[in-house]
């Protein structure tokens, strides 16, 4: 009898699982951590399983967590560069002896290994939205193994998942907490929209009380959008989105400032593939930075998160980031955590 209802699945989006599940692999990560903290070994959980990485985009935490998780379950995560091999390449964006079919690389790799995380957005896919969001699900399509989505152009699931196992750590539950998922001000306009949108998606699955805060012209997929509103309605929170930064952060318990890119850089229907006109909104909300004036609108025991890299003196400044209400190191550890749990569930 099929006992985990888990194997064999790919990761690719929160909107996959239900919200059972989810609690599900926040209760494994809570177990993997507490087994981590005492010193009790878990190497037998994934013997001998190989996860491939394929990194289109650079990484810090995703790449080292997913390595040092894997080797704490017994298994070995191997890094691929796109560039070093032949680039996997969907239909019809081929080109001879320097990319290989994406289904081609899926079922080769399925011969040899456990599972496939992949990390893909912006450049590679030319600014298309969904377009990295699509090769990760034609990879899926492919291969007989799970693929697991490393930060695509629509969500970012692995952060997401650490970022409510935080606030759950924090707060001890969810009922009542404010969740303000902020756009913050960065001098570079390239950074992808999939963490906000995998926030506000899994803050309203767990039935927190969830602003969007964001200057016009930052505006997220309709899509989770709806989705948020479907599951506050279902989970008994509730999503706004909110244009003023000040506003958005009064009496708010989790406090998440990050940037995120303006819509004009995306490729067409979705924009226009115009980075003057990004940079001219980016320009004009300069004053998006969360400091000590800003964390003092939020309740007095509120936390402040990101996901990290962040820009110091523009998304934030110092003394917030590294003052006691900060709790990122908490947020980038989790993702070893949750990663460990989901691959758990679905390798073995
Ligand atoms: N937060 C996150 O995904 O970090 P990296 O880009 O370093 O992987």
């Amino acid at each position: 009898m099929k006992t985990n209802t888990f194997l064999g699945r790919d990761f690719l989006s929160e909107v996959d699982y239900t919200r059972e599940e989810i609690d599900t692999i926040l209760d494994v990560a809570q177990d993997l951590k507490r087994r981590r903290a005492i010193g009790e070994a878990h190497n037998h959980i994934l013997p001998g399983k190989t996860l491939f990485m394929i990194f289109y985009n650079q990484s810090l935490r995703t790449r080292n967590s997913f390595e040092a998780g894997m080797t704490q379950l017994g298994g070995h995560a191997h890094y691929l560069d796109p560039s070093k091999i032949y680039t996997p390449a969907l239909e019809g964006q081929e080109k001879a002896y320097a990319t290989e079919r994406v289904s081609d690389v899926a079922r080769t790799l399925s011969r040899m290994g456990d599972a496939i995380a992949i990390r893909c957005y912006g450049d590679p896919v030319g600014w298309t939205y969904g377009g990295a969001h699509a090769m990760m699900r034609e990879f899926a399509r492919w291969a007989d193994i799970p693929v697991i989505n490393m930060e695509c152009d629509k969500y970012h699931p692995c952060q997401g998942l650490a970022d409510i196992l935080t606030v759950k750590e924090k707060f001890g539950s969810f009922k009542g907490v404010k969740f303000v998922m902020s756009w913050a001000y960065s001098p570079s306009i390239e950074k992808p929209r999939a963490v906000p949108q995998s926030a506000i998606l899994y803050a309203t699955m767990m039935g927190m009380e969830v602003t969007l805060a964001h200057p016009k012209g930052m505006e997220l997929d309709d899509e989770v959008l709806a989705q948020c509103q479907a599951y506050s309605a279902k989970y008994g929170g509730s999503f706004k989105v909110e244009y003023d930064f000040d506003q958005a952060l009064k009496g708010a318990h989790v406090v998440y400032p990050k940037s995120w890119t303006a819509v004009p850089t995306f490729a067409p229907p979705i924009g226009t593939r115009d980075d003057k006109k990004s940079e001219a909104i980016f320009a004009a909300n300069k004053d998006w930075i969360c400091n000590a004036d800003r964390m003092k609108l939020a309740d007095r025991d509120a936390i402040y998160m990101h996901c990290l890299p962040c820009d110091r003196g523009f998304e934030v400044t110092n003394d917030v980031i590294d003052g006691p209400q900060s709790v990122v190191f908490d947020q980038a550890e989790n993702r070893l955590h949750v990663q460990k749990a989901v691959m758990s569930l679905i390798m073995r």
